[in-house]
């Protein structure tokens, strides 16, 4: 079979977001409209997590932060969460050499307590491995809740004795999951969800934000191209008025 050629397509007209966040949804009615189990879905998404990392790459993007299991998740029958968790151990014995080799340096926002051992191991190996590559941070959001997240920075905070005058902007950032990283310049949900579903509720509060109805298997490298294109027709305010911005 011979080989599917990429389409050119070139971005040197457009501003690049340093920081994409992604809420990789729709896996679930991916499967479901091709009469698949929901699992078939969630590894037809982790398929296409590894070509978008790869678009990430070749774009230019710095930061990839994904939403890959949040808190609630947990609530989801235990048949698609044990097929979750081994889908995430495979991907990281499969694909950990080639990231590595690709220059991702892969962090971790959540909470790793209360998951399995062996997988535990896995990430932390993976996160020293690649702690020193600098092509793109990958931030792998699993067992991840904004408002938890907020509230592990509070107690950490109280805990180092910060006291209520000290207390800043930047301060409460360094003490999130992100600490030391820019914001989200875009957050992208796919399938048609217009929620932020507790995802980088502090980081996210001045990114452009891009729902496509695409389900998350089907948002591959040209309808990333897309997002970043639509990205640059916004206009970025933070609040002031445009002369200001
Ligand atoms: C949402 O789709 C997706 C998830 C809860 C899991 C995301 C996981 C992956 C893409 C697998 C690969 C990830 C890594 C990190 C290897 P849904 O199940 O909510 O879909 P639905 O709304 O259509 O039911």
């Amino acid at each position: 079979m011979a080989l599917r050629q990429k389409k050119p397509l070139d971005l040197s007209a457009y501003r690049v977001p340093t920081h994409i966040a992604i809420i990789m949804d729709g896996n679930g009615r991916w499967a479901k409209q091709r009469g698949l189990p929901r699992v078939a879905g969630h590894r037809a998404g982790a398929e296409n997590l590894r070509r978008i990392i790869n678009a990430c790459v070749e774009f230019g993007v710095k930061i990839l932060t994904i939403y890959a299991f949040s808190t609630e998740n947990w609530g989801r029958p235990e048949s698609e969460v044990r097929g979750l968790m081994k889908i995430f151990a495979r991907v990281l014995d499969q694909e950990l050499d080639d990231l590595h080799a690709q220059g991702v340096c892969l962090h971790h926002l959540g909470d790793l307590t209360g998951v399995n051992p062996d997988l535990q191991g896995k990430v932390l190996r993976a996160l020293e491995l690649t702690k020193d590559n600098d092509t793109l941070i990958l931030n792998v959001a699993f067992n991840y809740g904004g408002r938890a997240e907020i509230i592990h920075a509070v107690q950490q905070m109280l805990a180092d004795g910060i006291s209520p005058d000290d207390l800043t902007e930047d301060l409460f950032s360094s003490y999130l999951f992100t600490k030391g990283l820019p914001d989200p310049d875009l957050v992208i949900r796919t399938s048609g969800e217009l929620r932020i579903s507790n995802f980088l509720i502090w980081q996210a509060a001045y990114s452009e934000y891009y729902p496509t109805p695409a389900f998350w298997p089907d948002f591959g490298r040209e309808e990333l191209y897309e997002a970043i294109v639509v990205y640059n027709q916004r206009e970025r305010r933070f609040g002031l008025v445009p002369e200001e911005s």
